[in-house]
Parts: structure tokens; sequence; C-alpha cells
């Protein structure tokens, strides 16, 4: 049984805290934020949650980050949402400054965890976090962007959704690219179906932004999908699944996000299978991610660590 806490307890930290410790995989359930009384009302909230599910779950709830400790996996969701309009990455130099703060404090108390960031520009900010903290961190990337290109192929083909296969990869965001070699539908090649690509990747990129200006958040979409990457850790699934690992270019720690193994332990990726032109799309995105990353890098200044 594995311990999981969760850093940042707002619309999406609910929801993916919900969607995730429901099943009553874990053994304890950490729960922070630094809105007071807000970790400890959500502690009241699940455990009615977990008494009429028979939950044996232990909950703990705090608004001191010293009380998150020896957790093995830890979800962050801590940060600055979008308003209507905004891009995720207008939100890098907020949110990448307490990504900075958290690695100052998080992995003392809890050694060995493995770090799922959910916070946007969700894959820069994994880089950030792994590059202050020298831990173990994945961005839940393009796995929300995969559950949307196959929920909107079914919808436009009449299929049921089980049977589309295929992955979005690249940045989490305005620049993911759908990666059509894997896409599949009754395991045949996409390219034998009538379906507009443009209007398929169109989707993908826009639908988080349209969600957001009506409903002010995307919540249940995400939330599900990421507690379904969590429980593929948790219970060691090894499902194929499109998130971001660390990775290195030009020395610097980047996240991109390919179809890779989930389990206890990440990888291997099946990047090496893709087509020629996936993986070009793929090459570009690295090369543009780590261009725009320094330069945010730098636009923060003189960041130190606090110890
Ligand atoms: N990766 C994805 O697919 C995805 C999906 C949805 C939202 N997000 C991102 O997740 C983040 C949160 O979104 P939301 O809609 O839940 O926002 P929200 O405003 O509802 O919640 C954010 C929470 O973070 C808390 N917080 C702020 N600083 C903190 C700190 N230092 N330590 C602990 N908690 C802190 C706030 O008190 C608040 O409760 C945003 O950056 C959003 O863009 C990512």
């Amino acid at each position: 049984m594995t311990k999981i806490a969760f850093v940042g307890l707002g619309k999406i930290g609910q929801t993916i805290t919900y969607s995730s410790v429901i099943d009553g995989i874990f053994e304890e359930v950490m729960l922070y934020d630094i809105i007071p009384e807000l970790p400890e009302k959500f502690e009241h909230e699940l455990r009615h949650a977990f008494a009429t599910k028979s939950i044996k779950t232990e909950i703990i709830s705090s608004n001191n980050i010293d009380d998150i400790a020896g957790a093995d996996i830890v979800v962050i969701t801590a940060g600055k949402p979008r308003k209507p309009g905004m891009s995720r990455r207008d939100l890098f130099k907020d949110n990448a400054k307490i990504m900075i703060d958290l690695a100052s404090k998080l992995p003392s108390k809890n050694p060995g965890a493995i770090y799922v960031m959910v916070t946007n520009p969700v894959d820069m900010m994994a880089s950030v976090f792994a590059k202050y903290s020298k831990e173990m961190t994945i961005s839940t990337g393009d796995q929300v962007e995969t559950m949307r290109m196959r929920s909107f192929i079914a919808k436009k083909l009449h299929v049921p959704v089980n049977e589309v296969n295929g992955y979005v990869g690249g940045e989490h965001g305005e620049d993911a690219v759908v990666l059509w070699s894997t896409v599949s539908v009754k395991g045949k090649p996409i390219d034998q179906f009538n379906i507009d690509k443009e209007e398929v990747s169109n989707y993908v990129k826009q639908i988080a932004g349209e969600i957001i200006r009506v409903m002010g958040g995307t919540t249940w979409g995400p939330g599900t999908i990421i507690g379904d990457v969590i429980r593929a850790i948790a219970l060691n699934e090894n499902k194929l699944m499109s998130i971001a690992t660390p990775r290195v270019f030009e020395g610097e720690i980047i996240h991109i996000s390919v179809p890779v193994i989930v389990g206890r332990t990440i990888g291997p990726s099946i990047e090496s299978l893709l087509d020629e032109k996936d993986k070009w799309h793929l090459t570009t995105a690295t090369k543009d991610f780590y261009d725009v990353y320094k330069e945010m890098l730098s636009s923060l200044g003189e960041v130190t660590l606090s110890k």
C-alpha cells in the first residue's frame, strides 16, 4: 500500500484527489493547501465519502507543509489557474516561484517520492521542480490531450471510444501534436477513415480554453485522466500513457510528452516506433520548448532557494 500527498486543493486538486483515492487503493492520503481550514474541511468531505464506500484509507490534513511527510507519491496542483483568454505560459512566473519554494521544502521529508506535476504550464513546472529539487518529477503532459483526441474521434465517427487508440505528444497545450502514426480505429490506421485531421488537432488544442471560458476551469476530464495516471503508478499497472518524463536537452532538464509505460517505474517509451513525421514533430516540439523555457527561466531573475 502507498502513501500519497496532494499539494494544492483547489478545483483540479480536489477532483484529482477524489478520483484517485475513492477506490481505497492508498494506505494514507495527505492533504495540504495554504488556504486556512481548506485541507481540514476537505478531509471531512473525503471521510464522509469513505464512510459510504467502507474505505479504510487514513487521511491527514494540514496547512503546515512539514506535515507532508513519508509520501511515496506527491501530486502538485498548487498555483494559479488560467483566466479566460490567458495562455498556460502566462502563468510561468507566478507558478515557477511556488515550485521553487516547494522544491526546497518537500524532498527532505519525502525521500524517494515520485512527484506528479499538474500545475500549468505543466511541462515547464515539472522541469522547474526537477531542476530545483533534483527529484524524480513527471508531468501529466498530454495524457489529457490523448483522451480529448480519442473522445472527439469516437464522437465524429460514431464508434465506441474504446475502439479508438492513439496518442498526442509534445508540450501540453497549444503546441500539442497528434501522433497520427499511433492513431487507429477498430484496429485500422486512421487514414482509412474519413476524418478531418486539422479539426481533430484544433479540438485537442482549443477545447480546454473553451471549457474555462464557460465553466471557469477544467476539472472532471483532467481529474479523471490524471487520477488514472496516479493509479497506474500506485498499482504498478504498466500502462502506455502520454506523459512527460525528465530528459536532458542542451544541458537542461526538460519535459516533453511521448507514449511511455507508466508503472512504479516509468519507461520505456515507444518514441522509436513512431513514423518520421511524428518524430520530426517531437524534435521540433523539444527545441521550441527548450527555447521558450530558457527565456522564461531567465525572466525569473535571481531566485534563491529558501533552506
Ligand atoms: N495539467 C492539466 O491538465 C491541468 C488541468 C487543470 C488545471 N491545471 C492547472 O492546475 C493549477 C490549479 O488549477 P485549479 O483550477 O485547481 O486552481 P484553483 O485556484 O482552484 O486552486 C489552486 C490552489 O492552489 C493553492 N495554492 C497556491 N499556492 C500554494 C502553495 N504554495 N502551496 C499549496 N497550495 C497552494 C491555492 O490556495 C488553491 O487552493 C493551475 O495552474 C491550472 O492551470 C492543470
